[in-house]
C-alpha cells in the first residue's frame, strides 16, 4: 500500500491532518522532522545551530528517500522538503502527494508566536514568509497529486465550504476510507468500493 505525503507550508496542519487521516484509515503516521530529529539525536532547530541549513536539507533528502522506501503511512513532510526536486522524485508516482493549501494570512497568525522553527526566528518574519510562501506555492502546486484547501483550524473544521474536496484511501482493513470537505468539513465515510463521490486522482490510490 502507497504512503500518503502531506506537504505545504509550514503551520499549514500537515501533522494535525496526518494523524485525522492515519488514525480514519488505519495507517501509520510519521512525521518526517521527528523522523530526522530522531535519527540526530537534537532538534530541528538545534541541526540548523549546529550545522547550518544545507546539512539539514541533506538529512531531509535521506529521510525522503527512506520513507518512500516504507509502505502503508500517512506522512507529514517539512515545509521546505517538497520545494527540492530530488525530494519529490522520491516520492513521486509511487505515493500520493497531497498539498494542503492555506491562505498566507492564516499562516501567519497560526504561527506568530512560534519559536521552533528555524527559518522564521528573524525580526523580519512577515516579509520571509510572504517571500518563501510565494516562491513556494507554485512548487507544491506542481508537485500534488491531489491540493487541498484549508481554511479553518485543523482540528475543528479542516476544510473550507466553498472550495470542496475530497480524495479516498484505502485502508489496512481493505475498506475504502473518504474524505470530503462537503459534507460536513472533514468527515469521512467508508465504502467497500472506492465510490464515484470521490476524484478520480484519489480513486487510484
Ligand atoms: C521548514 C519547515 C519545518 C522544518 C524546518 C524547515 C521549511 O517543518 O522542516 O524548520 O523550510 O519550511 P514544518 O513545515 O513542519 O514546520
Amino acid at each position: 500500500m502507497n504512503n500518503i505525503v502531506l506537504c505545504g507550508f509550514m503551520g499549514c496542519g500537515k501533522s494535525t491532518v496526518g494523524k485525522n487521516i492515519a488514525r480514519k484509515s488505519g495507517r501509520k503516521f510519521l512525521d518526517m522532522d521527528s523522523y530526522i530529529e530522531e535519527k540526530a539525536g537534537m532538534t530541528v532547530s538545534e541541526i540548523f545551530e549546529k550545522y547550518g541549513e544545507e546539512k539539514f536539507r541533506d538529512m531531509e533528502h535521506d529521510a525522503c528517500v527512506e520513507l518512500a522506501g516504507l509502505e502503508g503511512l500517512v506522512i507529514a513532510s517539512g515545509g521546505g522538503a517538497f520545494t527540492f526536486k530530488r525530494n519529490v522524485e522520491a516520492f513521486k508516482g509511487k505515493d500520493k502527494i497531497v498539498f494542503l493549501d492555506v491562505p498566507l494570512g492564516i499562516i501567519k497568525s497560526r504561527l506568530k508566536n512560534d519559536k521552533t522553527r528555524p527559518l522564521l526566528q528573524r525580526p523580519d518574519r512577515d516579509r520571509v514568509m510572504k517571500d518563501l510562501y510565494d516562491s513556494r506555492y507554485p512548487i507544491y502546486h506542481a508537485a500534488a497529486d491531489i491540493v487541498v484547501k484549508g481554511k479553518n483550524t485543523p482540528l475543528k473544521s479542516d476544510f473550507q465550504k466553498n472550495q470542496p474536496f475530497s480524495f479516498e484511501t484505502p485502508r489496512t482493513d481493505g475498506l475504502f476510507c473518504g474524505f470530503s470537505s462537503d459534507r460536513h468539513s472533514s468527515s469521512s465515510i467508508h465504502t467497500k468500493q472506492p465510490s464515484r463521490h470521490f476524484c478520480k486522482s484519489a480513486s487510484q490510490t
